[in-house]
């Protein structure tokens, strides 16, 4: 199913004075299709992703998935926080299991079901600890596959790499695009790092800080695995530092 984003407006009034954050944004997003949001902090991303996932209202505009007007919240959009969000009270398996609460499966379906997400997360071994018990990247993993776990039509995540380190990063990005190759979810995925967008995105959308629009639908027609020395990667990195660039002058 495709989601459709048809002039998406949103504004803030802060101490009296309003701004726009989002003006008129128009964008759509294939079935099946990894694109991610870029852009300087605070032009509207998480905004744009909330609104999406139906936690806040736009002023004006309209967001269809499929034939489907979005209203508000939904079980066919998972989300992951950027802080992953995990219940700390409830076991990594425990947390897994939450989108499957009101879903009518057995008590057997239930577990087939998360067994298969352990697996595939490599959190196996994992499932009865607490997630102050794992390593934040076993954290992100839970979020993650906790977000898959209501077999939403689109992954939506809010720069959900962001709190780790270089290596772990990196790590986890080819974990990501491995898990998302498998599953073939919608995703539009938040980030602040160029090379990480190049990594995962079939699409990249550049945000500009000033004016709420969007400045560039950038597509990253490279084949997967990526590989970062190629001519055709370092030609998409440098063309998105510019539009970073441009982007910050809004
Ligand atoms: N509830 C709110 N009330 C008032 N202003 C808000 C509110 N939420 C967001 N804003 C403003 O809207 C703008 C965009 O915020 P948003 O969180 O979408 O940015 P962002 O692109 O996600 O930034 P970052 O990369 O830092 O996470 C900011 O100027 C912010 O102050
Ligand atoms: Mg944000």
């Amino acid at each position: 199913m495709d989601l459709v984003l048809k002039d998406i407006c949103k504004s803030f009034t802060n101490s009296g004075k309003k701004s726009k954050v989002l003006d008129s944004i128009n964008l759509t997003i294939k079935n099946g299709e990894f694109v991610t949001l870029l852009g300087p902090s605070g032009c509207g991303k998480t905004t744009l992703l909330t609104i999406i996932a139906g936690f806040k209202k736009a002023d004006s505009g309209e967001i269809h998935l499929g034939e489907k007007k979005v209203e508000g919240p939904g079980s066919e959009r998972g989300f992951v926080f950027q802080d992953y969000a995990l219940f700390p009270w409830l076991t990594v398996k425990e947390n897994i299991a939450y989108p499957l609460r009101f879903k009518s499966l057995s008590e057997e379906e239930k577990n087939l079901k998360i067994d298969k997400l352990l697996d595939m997360s490599q959190l196996k071994g994992k499932e009865n600890f607490f997630p102050r018990e794992i390593s934040g990247g076993m954290q992100q993993r839970t979020a993650f596959v906790r977000s898959l776990a209501g077999e939403p039509e689109v992954l939506l995540m809010d720069e959900p790499l962001g709190a780790l380190d270089f290596h772990m990063r990196q790590d986890i990005q080819l974990e990501l695009e491995s898990l998302w190759l498998k599953t073939k979810k919608t995703v539009v995925m938040v980030t602040h790092d160029i090379d990480e967008a190049i990594s995962l995105s079939d699409r990249v959308v550049v945000m500009s800080k000033n004016g709420g629009k969007i400045l560039e639908d950038l597509k990253i027609d490279l084949p997967r695995s990526r590989d970062k020395h190629s001519k055709e990667y370092v030609e998409n990195r440098e063309k998105l530092s510019i539009l970073l660039e441009k982007a910050l002058r809004g």
